[in-house]
């Protein structure tokens, strides 16, 4: 998501410091190297051991691409990308149907039968077992009401609410390869929309829990829609788990804002005034829904006809999204993050094994566990802190009274346990083999500002516009309480004046990484995002509209492998098995610095795709010879 900095004031006042030296000697050993080497981005001698072992052959086989303003999507020689499923299109529900219309004329129950807006996180679930037929499922992060609406928001109705919450959420499409050419199957029994208004069972520690009852739900467990959803993991049982992040900015918190919700971001007025028309998003009248948004939900696209759940034992959060690695034993293990300044890194272990027989057996697997959040200390070792009821401060007398509160309030209970405040956490990508995490710490310009926590080790720049990528490795398991931890690159560009600025990446130079992806050879695709009242000036001016870059580990090398139209975000990324077709989404092409189109201009920065309306669509990227991506 753009919206998310430079609009959003930072909500983490929490005392607990920046810099955290630990304080067990026998971890000092593992520093070698120090606190130098880490920040300059130099391997730790344990990650270059383990690049010893990389594959013959160069890991990347493409031609790398020169940075570009243009309002065109660009690959490498030898590459095609087609679009598919934007904005607008039917998914393929049987039987409706209705048309895009590019006045932007179709109606709210149009719109949710129609793909959403502002593509995301995006997965490819293989059917007949094959790499030629299977389903999309992506996310809908938000909505750019100036493009949704022919007049924008120069009047505002409650249709106009419904259209935007339908044009949110989650969409499910079938699609094939047909003459080498991919496209939607429509009708299919698979094709599905989840939105704004879509009901939603919640499980876990939270489910029932007098903070998540309202009015419309004193049972507290059926939570109506899903917000704001932006990156998106798959888990090895066949479901998707989808993030909700800035869902903050749609509920509206009147003048007298409590505490707690003021850490939540909660605002006056929601960015998107769905409160004015829909009680729900006005924090006065149902304070409780406000706590019903900011969960991880899980998806079975296999079944059309199961039911979405939110998953309260992952925290609530502004979540970017969800990856899932397995321990030795067959235990899953979820990291996520959350998107916003001074925020946390968490992993959730389950209680029990990954069970055989897909998403039906596992239903319940994501309700029972251990929640942590993680602590980076300044000598490259790091520890999970767990967050259950009645650990250390994690108690009654500060606030918790039990472990759904806990979860309810993730936030407070990893300020009181000292996490470290990180740089806007994005993707996650877990290497299972080295047992590696990668994270995208996309930017964060507050750093080091007055008032604000300063550097520290594992985020070194103070006003962090450019971003990093964190990485570290568990000790044991991927169910360990211990790591060590270094930076895989800081973006930037070397020829910048401020030195914060300049970072040390090898090769084609990028900002604000963002989507991330690890590819079944070993190379690491980043995407990018950096907004587009950045893009292209000022200490951005050599890094060109966003894009997607592949980093081979060992060596270090980032290589630019696509660049995106104008003011758009490239953001997730999925492969076919045989490796030779990628999906990825092109978010908001032209968009504007207010994150808001002009009705009366709505091409002003952007046509892409097709010459009209701007849309956020799906593209296919595949080699004209066929061969495997990347390679
Ligand atoms: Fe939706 Fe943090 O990007
Ligand atoms: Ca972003
Ligand atoms: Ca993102």
């Amino acid at each position: 998501m753009a919206k998310d900095f430079e609009t959003m004031e930072d909500s983490n006042r929490s005392a607990n410091p920046s810099i955290h030296a630990l304080s067990d000697p026998a971890r000092r050993l593992w520093l070698q190297g120090g606190l130098g080497a880490l920040a300059s981005g130099a391997l730790a001698p344990w990650l270059a051991a383990c690049a010893s072992g990389a594959s013959a052959g160069p890991l990347l086989g493409f031609q790398g691409i020169a940075a570009s303003s243009a309002d065109a999507l660009r690959v490498p020689e030898g590459y095609v990308a087609e679009v598919i499923a934007p904005w607008g299109e039917p998914v393929g529900i049987p039987g409706a149907m209705p048309a895009w219309r590019e006045d932007a004329s179709n109606t709210a129950a149009e719109q949710a039968l129609q793909m959403g807006m502002h593509h995301d996180g995006i997965h490819f679930y293989p059917l007949d077992g094959g790499s030629s037929r299977g389903l999309l499922v992506m996310n809908h992060e938000y909505v750019d009401d100036g493009l949704l609406h022919p007049d924008g928001m120069k009047t505002w109705s409650a249709e106009k609410v419904k259209k935007a919450q339908a044009a949110h959420g989650v969409a499910v499409i079938e699609i094939e390869l047909h003459e080498g050419r991919w496209q939607m199957v429509r009708p299919s029994r698979f094709a599905r929309r989840f939105t704004a208004s879509t009901p939603f069972v919640v499980q876990g520690p939270a489910a029932g829990h007098a903070l998540m009852k309202t009015a419309a739900d004193p049972e507290g467990r059926t939570v109506r829609g899903t917000l704001n959803n932006c990156a998106a993991g798959r888990t090895p049982w066949g479901t998707y788990l989808s993030g909700e992040e800035n869902w903050a900015f749609y509920f509206d918190g009147g003048e007298a804002i409590t505490p707690d919700q003021k850490r939540w971001g909660l605002r006056k007025s929601g960015f998107y005034r769905w409160g004015e028309h829909d009680p729900r998003f006005d924090a006065r009248q149902h304070p409780n829904e406000f706590h019903r948004f900011g969960w991880i939900v899980e998806i079975d696209p296999m079944d059309p006809a199961s039911t979405p759940v939110k998953r309260s034992a992952l925290g609530r959060a502004a979540h970017e999204g969800a990856w899932v690695a397995v321990t030795k034993d067959g235990r899953a293990v979820v990291y996520s993050g959350e998107d916003a300044r001074f925020e946390y890194i968490y992993k959730f272990v389950s209680r029990d094994r990954i069970a055989p027989g897909g998403a039906k057996t596992n239903r319940e697997l994501l309700d029972h566990g251990t929640l942590y959040v993680a602590r980076f200390g300044a000598d490259g070792t790091g520890r999970w802190l767990p967050l259950i009821h009645g650990n250390g401060p994690l108690t009654a007398a500060h606030g918790f009274a039990d472990q759904g509160e806990v979860l309810v309030k993730t936030r407070q209970a990893s300020d009181a346990l000292g996490a470290t405040k990180m740089d806007r956490p994005e993707w996650l990508a877990i290497d299972p083999q080295r047992r590696e995490v990668y994270c995208t710490l996309t930017n964060n310009s507050a750093r080091g500002g007055k008032d604000m926590p300063g550097v520290d080790a594992a985020n070194p720049r103070a006003s962090n516009v450019m971003g990093q990528i964190i990485r570290w490795r568990e000790e044991g398991d991927f169910d360990g309480l211990a790591m060590r931890w270094d930076h895989l690159v800081l973006a930037g560009d070397p020829a910048n004046a401020r030195a914060e600025a300049q970072g040390n990446v090898k090769g084609d130079i990028f900002a604000c990484p963002d989507g991330l992806m690890l590819d079944a050879r070993g190379v690491l695709w980043i995407q990018t995002d950096a907004h587009a009242s950045q893009m292209n000036q000022g200490e951005f001016a050599r890094i060109g509209n966003n894009q997607m870059l592949a980093c081979d580990r060992t060596t270090g090398e980032v290589r630019r492998f696509l660049t995106g139209p104008v003011n758009c975000e490239i953001t997730g990324a999925t492969l076919t098995p045989d490796g030779r077709t990628m999906f990825i989404n092109v978010q908001h092409p032209g968009e504007t610095s207010s994150d808001r189109s002009d009705p009366d201009e709505p091409n002003r920065f952007s046509r892409w795709p097709f010459g009209g309306r701007p849309r956020s669509a799906t593209v296919a990227i595949r080699r004209r010879d066929g061969g495997p991506i990347g390679t």
